[in-house]
């Protein structure tokens, strides 16, 4: 059997960071709020004019790197944003132009929070059948661009960035399965009201809106039943789990998915707290933090997880 394995992990973060105690000059909130709360401290900001390609670019760069490969043999270029730099061609595209790769399929996936794990199962499926050898894999956002920042209930959660994996095909595992969902009739709490049309934004203001107490409860659940559903596909134990890589969304609802996995928090690579919620980018950022500062090993089995607008979610178990 054909296994698509990870050969490489980068990513990037804006150089701003702006702080709880920034925010509260910006909003009604305050920092013991948003700790409690999200676990969130930090979050890092696009800088004017600094895209979300500009981010890929940088992430991909490095994953290309620590791959020791070149963008020219990729076959396949998939990136995950809900915050496209342009309307088309897709950012995937922008991409693969500053990359200098020719001819690669490449598209943008929307899942917004569970767009890099929608990536990343379509990646990992093009290689297990043979259509691809090797696939960059980016989710990159700026998200900041999308955010009301007189609305604390949502502008407190979020931050700008991007991740990206090399895939390549291997007889060795490997991605052991990804699980992907989506429930649409749950459009209504979480999503970006907006069309373009006739030069302008209708029907919409283009910000985000969020009933955050519903996506708390639907989040939790959903997150157990698709990790539940990669172990129980692969017939493993949860104890064989040596890495957790969440979706950074809140510390509470990671907490509650390091619970149901009986993993300690020394498990599960956190960046919340200093990145927020990153959408798209926050599982490869977690990722490559945790595959640079040596904790995560060669041979390891991780799980990956995510939920986002949509809803969507989803989950992939790796032997990294
Ligand atoms: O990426 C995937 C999707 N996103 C998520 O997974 C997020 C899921 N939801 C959450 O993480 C949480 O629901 C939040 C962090 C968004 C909110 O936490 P909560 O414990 O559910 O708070 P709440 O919305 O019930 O609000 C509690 C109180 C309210 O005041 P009252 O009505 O009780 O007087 C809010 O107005 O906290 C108030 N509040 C704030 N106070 C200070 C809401 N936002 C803020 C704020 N600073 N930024």
């Amino acid at each position: 059997m054909k296994y698509s394995r990870i050969i490489g992990t980068g990513s990037y973060l804006p150089d701003r960071i702006v702080t709880n105690a920034e925010l509260e000059t910006w909003v009604d909130t305050n920092d013991a709020w948003i700790v409690e709360r999200t676990g969130i401290h930090a979050r890092h900001l696009a800088a004017e004019g600094e895209g979300t390609c500009d981010m890929a670019l940088q992430a991909a760069k490095r994953a290309l790197e620590m791959a020791a490969c070149s963008a020219q043999d990729l076959d396949l270029i998939i990136l995950a944003t809900t915050t496209p730099d342009q309307i088309y061609p897709s950012t995937a595209c922008l991409l693969q132009s500053r990359l200098d790769n020719h001819g690669a399929p490449a598209f943008d996936v929307q899942a917004v929070c569970s767009g890099f794990l929608y990536a990343f199962s379509i990646a990992d499926k093009f290689i297990k059948t043979g259509a691809a050898k090797r696939a960059l894999v980016v989710g990159a956002e700026t998200y900041s661009r999308i955010l009301n920042w007189q609305d604390r209930n949502t502008c407190v959660l979020f931050g700008d960035g991007a991740g990206a994996v090399v895939l390549e095909a291997s007889d060795e595992p490997g991605v052991l399965s990804t699980h992907i969902h989506a429930e649409g009739s749950f459009n209504h709490l979480l999503y970006v009201p907006g069309t373009v049309a006739q030069g302008q934004i209708q029907n919409g203001d283009g910000f985000t809106k969020m009933h955050g107490q519903e996506v708390f409860k639907f989040a939790i659940s959903a997150l157990s039943s698709v990790v539940e559903e990669a172990l129980v596909t692969n017939q493993l134990d949860k104890s064989k789990i040596d890495w957790l890589v969440p979706h950074q969304a809140n510390i509470r609802i990671i907490n509650a998915t390091a619970k149901k996995l009986k993993l300690p928090m020394e498990k599960v690579i956190v960046t919340v707290t200093e990145q927020g919620n990153t959408s798209a980018a926050s599982v490869p950022l977690a990722l490559d933090a945790g595959v640079r500062d040596g904790r995560i090993q060669r041979g390891q089995t991780l799980i990956l997880e995510a939920i986002g607008g949509g809803f969507t979610w989803g989950a992939a178990l790796v032997k990294y």
